[in-house]
């Protein structure tokens, strides 16, 4: 090429272009050069020339990408209906009642939605009616969602995005990992104190609402247990306990299907969606009778496309290839392997300051160089093992920490790639120290 520009990288400008002219700028693109994605399957994504990419970051896709046996399940299902919840139908009872069977006996009712987004914004109505209180409390980077509501409890949207004014927000959970009771004690400490301010401004909680692996705020699991007496404060001050399981739900911590379960507590409410759908759009809220009976009471609730026959027929498909494929247990073994091994890589490489991890997800925590921010080294590794074709991301309040978090049927094979590349990576001095 005499302008010495590839073909492709000649389209991506184009395409960027388009979307720039026709797409809000609220939108935001991964990586210094950002990806076309053309096809995936199982763990890999294929771009535009078919260079192919380790996928060791998105969730959403939780069964591993264009997963045949959930695209015939979609396609047989579109094939022959697809209405909405107000005509009977076996394929939303069907579904309710598998998904039930995986949370405690307590957490007896369902209602759909199509995100996280709504799900989350749907339990915050639903907390309200069944305290008759109206305050929140979330951690200081927390992430619920884009609705008018949950925007305002997701301080991680920054400032841009004021907390809402019947909102509190705690300090995240320590990150480091001490078995003396200290990292529940702190965090219940700041509940209270939350509550304590709702009070200064005569507003009574109504509800704790947390992501169970504390995604935003860096990814903070451990250890096990740790929630419940922030959970008993927010109870005794009248509100209710509600367990974002966005993106810690459907097997990710790989002991349990549920993030709440490692803290041996029964939410009030569970909210869920990412995963749930293995890609198509499925969100859920999972409640107690008296919390759901209290918002039933108030109104009619009709989403026009949540629990519709293709979306049941899919989340439905979505639990069963997770308990035949045994991706639980895959989660807890190469989890344990990958977390191990950036354990091993940490101890190489002085730009790794803390490795956390639950199942198959890790936050590897990264420091500061001389001259350069941690954000900035962040931003570089990233960069880094894109262009080694393995796909990771960020995340933190600092935006310091590489966010691992790959498709459930990651193996141990996969794993071998992704830590080739970051050690490559950490070596090469470009990558992270200039
Ligand atoms: C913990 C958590 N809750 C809620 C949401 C919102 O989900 P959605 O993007 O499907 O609306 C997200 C999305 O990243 C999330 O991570």
């Amino acid at each position: 090429m005499s302008s010495g520009v590839r073909p492709t990288a000649r389209n991506i400008e184009a395409l960027m272009e388009r979307r720039r002219r026709s797409l809000s700028g609220a939108y935001r693109l991964f990586y210094s050069r950002p990806l076309h994605i053309v096809r995936g399957q199982g763990t890999r994504l294929y771009d535009a020339d078919g260079v192919e990419f380790l996928d060791a970051y998105n969730n959403v896709a939780s069964v591993g990408h264009s997963h045949p046996r959930l695209v015939d399940a979609l396609s047989r299902q579109a094939a022959t209906l697809n209405t909405h919840t107000r005509y009977l139908g076996t394929e939303i009872v069907d579904y309710a009642e598998a998904l039930l069977a995986s949370v405690p006996a307590a957490l007896d009712t369902l209602i759909l939605t199509c995100t996280g987004s709504e799900s989350n914004d749907l339990a915050c109505r639903m907390a309200r009616a069944a305290t008759r209180a109206d305050g929140f409390i979330v951690t200081e980077f927390a992430y619920h969602g884009t609705t008018s509501m949950v925007s305002g409890l997701s301080p991680s949207l920054g400032a841009g995005v004021p907390l809402a004014p019947d909102a509190r927000t705690v300090p995240a959970p320590a990150p480091q990992e001490m078995n003396d009771g200290t990292v529940a004690a702190e965090f219940a400490e700041g509940v209270r104190g939350a509550i304590a301010s709702l009070a200064g401004s005569g507003i009574r909680p109504a509800a704790l609402i947390v992501d169970t692996v504390f995604s935003s705020d860096g990814l903070r699991p451990h250890p096990a247990g740790f929630l419940a007496p922030a959970v008993a404060a927010v109870r005794e001050a009248g509100g209710i306990f509600i367990a974002d399981e966005v993106q810690a739900g459907f097997g990710r911590t790989g002991e349990q299907m549920w993030g709440f379960a490692r803290h041996d507590l029964v939410p009030d409410i569970v909210t869920m969606g990412k995963p749930m759908g293995g890609g198509h759009p499925i969100g859920g809220v999972v409640a107690r009778s008296p919390v759901a009976d209290a918002f039933a009471a108030r109104g009619r609730y009709f989403n026009t496309f949540a629990g519709n026959p293709v979306s049941c027929a899919v989340g439905l498909t979505v639990l069963d290839i997770i308990r035949d494929e045994a991706l639980l247990q895959n989660a807890l073994d190469v989890g344990r392997a990958m977390a191990d091994a950036l354990r091993g890589l940490s101890s190489r490489h002085d730009a790794i300051a803390a490795v956390r991890a639950v199942g198959l997800f890790a936050a590897v925590q990264i420091r500061a160089a001389p001259g350069i921010p941690a954000s900035r080294r962040t931003a570089d590794i990233v960069d880094g093992l894109r262009d080694r074709r393995v796909l990771v991301g960020s995340t933190g309040a600092d935006a310091d920490v590489i966010k691992i978090r790959p498709p459930l049927p990651f193996s141990l094979d996969d794993l071998d790639v992704l830590l080739g590349a970051f050690d490559d990576v950490l070596t090469d001095r470009r990558s992270t120290s200039s």
